[in-house]
């Protein structure tokens, strides 16, 4: 049923159906008797997909990554959809509009999306108050960043904003310095200004007495000296983990026209053509590492198969987002099915 779906919703504009579709998913899922029915399609229950990592028990290894409930508007409905957990974000201490439209492109061909949406959101506060209200059945991430006229120089303040407005209210933290669609922010991954942003967090967390884990998003346009960086800071900062990777810059193994690529423009590439190159990160990280710090695997993700992938490399969960617009929800399921009809192998993996 979902490739008519998906034939008759990609017909309209990307951004307006991804609003569309969240405000159906809202009204449908409160029609009496449906969220029950909806659940039982979806979600799948079983004590063998419970994961523990950072701490945190995850009722199974499958979220939802960053950027489709930014402004955690529909935390449970995507939980009822089968998702162990959902990150909200990327939240920034003062809501802002994010890039000109459009912003949001779907390549076909290649089964990917570019988007340069550029951290549109609500705030910290207005989120914080809206996560206030909500009762979870998921495990919530909290993925935190700057606002665009905030300098680098005093991103740190930025995110810690946003990681006191939070804390209370989230399982676990995502710093992320990775989108390409903050001018310069990636600048913030270089070693230094990221050891000292992720050692200020550490201390805050430690002053504030709290055990909600830190995480770092990385980008999977890093280099291997880049990446051994990245395994020297996790060892010296003693954050949770990486979440590997954001979307990339890269646009060389695209089979949709160059000429229709450089027309969308700047932007970041997620879906099918990511997935390889997420794949290596996260065995190179893990392998560098000797798997001391837990992984959560994300991009390209459209299959059960995809996922166990992921899992095999090193990652000990995984996310997904272009996957969930491409394949429609069943997906979720199909990951967690697989993982049980696999999970001998990936636990001794
Ligand atoms: C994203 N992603 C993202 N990541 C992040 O850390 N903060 C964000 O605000 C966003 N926003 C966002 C918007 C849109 C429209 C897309 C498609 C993606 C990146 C996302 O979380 C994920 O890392 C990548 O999309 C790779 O995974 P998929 O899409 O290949 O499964």
């Amino acid at each position: 049923m979902y490739p008519l779906l998906r034939w008759f919703l990609f017909k309209f504009d990307p951004e307006k159906v991804h609003y569309f579709t969240f405000r159906l998913l809202g009204f449908w899922l409160k029609v009496p008797f449906v969220k029950p029915i909806w659940k039982s399609i979806y979600c799948v229950k079983n004590p063998l997909l419970e994961t523990t990592v950072a701490g945190i028990k995850f009722p199974n290894p499958v979220g939802l990554a960053a950027g489709f409930d930014k402004n955690a508007l529909r935390i449970n409905e995507l939980a009822a959809c089968g998702f162990g957990f959902v990150e909200i974000g990327t939240v920034t201490p003062v809501g802002q509009d994010g890039n000109p439209k459009p912003r949001l492109f779907r390549l076909l061909e290649d089964q990917a999306i570019i988007n340069r949406m550029g951290f549109n959101n609500d705030g910290a506060d207005v989120i914080v108050e809206r996560l206030k209200k909500l009762n979870p059945a998921c495990i919530i991430g909290g993925n935190i960043g700057k606002n665009k006229v905030t300098p680098n120089e005093e991103a740190t303040s930025d995110y810690l904003k946003c990681y006191h407005a939070l804390e209370a209210y989230v399982d676990y933290f995502v710093v992320n310095v990775s989108s390409p669609n903050t001018p310069n922010l990636r600048e913030l991954q270089d070693k230094e200004p990221l050891t000292a942003l992720l050692r200020t967090l550490m201390d805050e967390r430690a002053k504030k007495g709290s055990s909600k884990p830190i995480f770092l998003k990385i980008a999977p346009d890093l280099t291997d000296s880049q990446l051994d960086d990245i395994v020297d800071i996790v060892n010296e900062t003693k954050i949770a983990g990486v979440i590997a990777t954001n979307t990339t810059i890269e646009r060389g193994n695209l089979v949709t026209s160059s000429a229709e690529v450089e027309a969308i423009g700047a932007g970041g590439v997620s879906g099918k053509p990511l997935a390889k190159r997420a794949t290596e990160v996260i065995a190179y990280l893990y392998r560098k590492s000797n798997g001391s710090f837990p992984i959560i695997g994300v991009g390209g993700i459209y299959s059960g198969e995809d996922a166990v992938e992921k899992l095999l490399a090193g990652a000990s969960l995984v996310q997904v987002y272009s996957g969930f617009i491409y394949q429609g929800p069943a997906l979720v399921k199909r990951i967690n099915k697989a993982v049980l009809k696999k999970r001998k192998e990936i636990a001794h993996g």
